[in-house]
């Protein structure tokens, strides 16, 4: 099978690509490099299997040429990250939402069957009592006004999207509801807390905690992830669904920085700082969000399988590696 997977050259997209051509499959990749990095695929430069086109999912004529090209659609390009979406709102929620849209129209012309990364983002502060969410699960949205939220409406806004496509006209479609997923080749600049930590207890650099750390969060390791995108594209009773990709452990970010700290031998301090210092006045977070992931365990028996351990030293070794 031959896939285009956009977005590629991203953390996700990139150990996809990796895993699709592992297996045996060829992969398209269309990337613009704005958060995604070359160097993710450079092992895979001159691979026959392997092909990188750079360039935008809002340049709707070369989305219809790629997706024609190829068998089957992967779609990971967004505009990702806490600070990318408050630094740049309009961008950002123009990628996410005329981008997708782009590509469900060039798949459904086609009939090429898709699948879409959305995000828990789009439960915005639902399930901060610690009772896991499922696919069901009512959303809890601050103002549109708020550049914050514009990521969970713009996701939310794709699933819809998606799943008309899919029942008005018969597309393909498979959905799946990341969860905080974290590993190699992640970057921290963007917001994301684990490589975060990691990079700064590997520097000595004091670990900053946003908030009073009371909040948490439950990580998934992107080698788990991955092989449960593998396992649902080749599942037909995933078509028309969406699923929660994540871990159910769940961890306080004040425990997580104690966690990296103790795991690496660090010396760095850990510093709290107020949120509005770091995100701006008015900034609103979720406390708590826990997956429930028995849907998918029941449909392709998937569950992930490596802990924080196994997290946090896969990214340290990575960073060591790239530094
Ligand atoms: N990492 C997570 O924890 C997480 C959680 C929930 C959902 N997701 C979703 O998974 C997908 C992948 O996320 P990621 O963490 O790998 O982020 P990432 O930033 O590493 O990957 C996104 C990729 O999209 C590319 N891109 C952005 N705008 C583009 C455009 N206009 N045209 C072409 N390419 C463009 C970027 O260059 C980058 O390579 C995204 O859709 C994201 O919303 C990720």
């Amino acid at each position: 099978m031959k896939y285009l997977v956009t977005g590629g050259a991203g953390f996700i997209g990139s150990h996809v690509c990796d895993s699709l051509v592992a297996r045996g499959d060829s992969v398209v990749v269309l990337d613009n490099l704005s958060t995604g990095l070359s160097h993710n695929l450079d092992h895979m430069v001159g691979n026959p299997a392997f092909d990188f086109i750079s360039g935008s999912i809002l340049d709707t004529g070369l989305v219809n040429r790629v997706v024609e090209s190829v068998d089957h659609v992967l779609h990971f390009a967004a505009a990702v990250g806490v600070f990318t979406i408050v630094d740049k709102p309009l961008e950002s929620l123009t990628t996410n939402l005329r981008g997708t849209e782009n590509i469900l129209e060039a798949a459904s012309v086609h009939i090429k069957p898709v699948l879409i990364a959305s995000s828990s983002e789009i439960y915005g502060t639902a399930g901060a009592n610690g009772k896991p969410l499922n696919e069901e699960s009512d959303r809890v949205v601050g103002s549109p006004l708020k550049s914050r939220w514009s990521y969970s409406e713009a996701k939310a806004i794709d699933e819809s999207l998606a799943i008309f496509y899919h029942h008005e006209k018969g597309l393909p479609v498979r959905l799946v509801r990341f969860f905080n997923t974290v590993g190699p080749r992640q970057v921290g600049s963007y917001g994301m807390v684990v490589p975060r930590f990691v990079e700064a207890a590997l520097s000595g650099a004091p670990l900053a905690v946003y908030g009073t750390g009371d909040q948490s969060r439950c990580f998934c390791h992107v080698a788990d992830a991955v092989e449960a995108v593998l396992e649902l594209i080749d599942s037909e009773s995933a078509i028309g669904q969406v699923f929660h990709v994540g871990n159910d452990f769940d961890i306080t970010i004040g425990d997580l920085a104690k966690k990296v700290v103790h795991a690496l031998s660090s010396k760095s301090l850990i510093e709290m700082i107020p949120y509005e210092d770091a995100y701006g006045s008015g900034f609103e977070d979720m406390q708590r969000r826990v997956p429930d992931i028995s849907k998918i365990k029941s449909v392709i028996g998937w569950a992930p399988s490596r802990n924080l351990d196994v997290i946090i030293s896969d990214i340290a070794e990575s960073l060591r590696h790239t530094h």
